[in-house]
């Protein structure tokens, strides 16, 4: 599958996302994903012990492990994520040392997120032609770049037929590498959601709601993009659901509002 600027435009400018090679093996991937389901079983300090930003002025900024109960929700339901950076193993090189279920989990991680990494830069080299700048924007050497690998367990005590509510991620871009079922629907707008067929080896990438920090253009469009219940049994049951995603911005930017990225749930 050759990346050309192209394709690239031609796709995201028809259907939001484009589907890009992603070079892991799928049971790599699932070893991460048991690695972290392994990590959630730890005490909540244990898992808390992880804690910094890479950059101060975004939402998608903080590493490490981050719990959402449904405040107020009757069902209780639970989404938990972590991001993961590779400036962990610098931060963090004693602890890594002293609690060997943590070390695995991130020494798992870490190949995915560097395959995110090249994907990204692939993605942004290629674009560079037509957006000149485009990749020193994301990618300084000696510069962390912005990317965190999000690892997401959802439970539901009783799920409903959305699954994650429709929205604009507030990054520059995302890259979905692996979820535990499909149902993953992109559009421009909640009347142009339409299912992804996600395959084995390959990432999603779509635009989010900052990418013209990145690329200067009113051409495209970011993916607005929920998740549904496909099998229509499991509506109204206890419900879980995980999700392997990495998210990417630029150096210096402040994340849009939720008002923003959420603009149209709801209709
Ligand atoms: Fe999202």
């Amino acid at each position: 599958m050759l990346l050309t600027s192209k394709k690239i435009k031609k796709e995201l400018k028809e259907k939001n996302y484009t589907i890009v090679p992603f070079p892991i093996n799928e049971k790599k991937i699932l070893e991460s994903v048991q690695a972290f389901f392994k990590f959630l079983e730890e005490p909540t300090a244990t898992k808390k012990s992880i804690n910094f930003t890479i950059s101060p002025n975004h939402r998608r900024g903080a590493v490490g492990y981050k719990i959402r109960d449904g405040q107020g929700d009757i069902y209780d339901d639970k989404k938990e994520f972590f991001h993961f950076h590779p400036a962990i193993f610098r931060e963090y090189s004693d602890l890594l040392k002293k609690n060997d279920i943590l070390r695995d989990f991130v020494l798992k991680a870490l190949p995915i997120w560097e395959e995110a990494h090249q994907t990204l830069q692939n993605i942004f080299k290629v674009l560079e032609e037509e957006f000149p700048g485009a990749v020193k924007k994301i990618f300084k050497p000696g510069k962390d770049s912005h990317i965190l690998l999000r690892f997401l367990n959802y439970n539901w005590k009783s799920s409903g037929e959305c699954l994650a509510k429709p929205h604009f991620d507030a990054g520059s871009a995302t890259l979905a590498i692996a979820e535990s079922c499909p149902g993953l629907r992109i559009g421009s707008c909640p009347e142009s959601l339409k299912f992804v067929d996600h395959k084995k080896e390959e990432a999603i990438f779509m635009l989010s709601s900052n990418y013209k920090n990145v690329l200067d253009t009113e051409e495209l469009l970011p993916g607005w993009h929920d998740v549904v219940q496909m099998n229509k049994a499991c509506i109204g049951k206890p419900y879980a659901r995980w999700a392997v995603v990495v998210f990417v911005e630029a150096y210096g930017v402040k994340a849009l509002s939720r008002r923003e990225t959420h603009k149209w749930y709801g209709v």
